[in-house]
């Protein structure tokens, strides 16, 4: 009885929490882990804008010395070649004064079981603040860099970058050797459609080289290139040239005709003229 006392209690209590919580303008979780899911197709609709060029970023208590480790190692490789940084906070306690600064924007990395997502939250009093989940899978990646590069995958996405596998100019310079229908085109930022598709950039899966080629409309690169910087946990030269394109346009400097799929790099001098003649005699044929 006693117990069963303390429960409607407890219950009331939890209850009446969730009245007096701060109103948050943003999405509910659910919907917004569906909504926000940095693998989903339609991005989140109301967002156009950048978000700051500067994270402060709180880690949930839950994640262990590994994680945090990778994470921190993907911020400091993010901001070695783009001007977007992270800024780790000591953790503090909801109802800490510095996480209620209205000029004070953060974010909270957690992790997730099954979604890379974000929720934005406006709550009254303007504190923008962001809950971002780290999928799990991307820390249990065969090696330390691999990881690296999955966590850096889902930190560019949060960051406004969507997948360059499905770019709307994205068959043209692959395709799957089983194709399959389409898979409808998100909203772009136009910084990044503005430069050259890349096929090693960070946000094409590591996997993708078992599945896809590259066509003749891209020869200065070969099949085994295909999500090398998943693979290696960096970004490629094009990932900070979009990303800083976003955040800070006027330190960008990069010729557009120049890019991955057109210029090869020297080691790949010989093989690059061979199959360019390869292609011409195909076409005569
Ligand atoms: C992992 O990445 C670091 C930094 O880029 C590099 O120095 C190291 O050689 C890489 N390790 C492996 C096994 O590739």
């Amino acid at each position: 009885m006693l117990l069963r006392l303390l429960t409607a209690a407890l219950l009331i209590t939890a209850a009446a929490a969730k009245i007096c919580r701060p109103k948050a303008s943003g999405t509910k979780l659910h919907e917004a882990l569906v909504n926000n899911d940095v693998n989903s197709i339609m991005g989140d609709p109301e967002r156009n804008t950048v978000r700051h060029a500067n994270q402060l970023v709180y880690f949930w208590p839950s994640l262990s010395e590994f994680e945090q480790e990778v994470l921190r190692d993907s911020f400091t490789q993010i901001s070695r070649r783009t001007c977007i940084k992270f800024e780790e906070q000591p953790w503090q306690p909801w109802y800490h004064a510095d996480r209620w600064e209205p000029d004070r924007p953060y974010v909270i990395i957690r992790k997730s079981r099954q979604y890379a997502a974000y929720t934005d939250n406006k709550l009254d009093g303007d504190v923008q603040r962001t809950i971002l989940y780290v999928s799990q899978n991307a820390f249990e990646q065969n090696s330390y860099n691999q990881s690296r590069g999955a966590v850096m995958d889902q930190l560019v996405r949060y960051m406004g970058m969507r997948k360059e596998l499905l770019r709307p100019d994205a068959a043209s310079y692959i395709q799957e050797h089983v194709p399959r229908a389409a898979p409808a085109t998100p909203r772009f930022h136009p910084s990044q459609l503005s430069w050259p598709f890349d096929p090693e950039s960070v946000t094409v899966p590591l996997s993708a080289r078992k599945s896809h080629y590259l066509t003749e409309y891209c020869p200065a690169r070969n099949d085994a290139d295909i999500g090398a910087g998943q693979r290696v946990g960096l970004l490629t030269r094009w990932d900070a040239i979009k990303l800083n394109s976003m955040y800070c346009p006027q330190l960008v400097e990069a010729d557009p005709q120049r890019g991955p799929c057109v210029v090869p790099r020297k080691k790949d001098l010989k093989s690059f003229k061979k199959k360019l003649s390869g292609y011409k005699e195909q076409k005569k044929r």
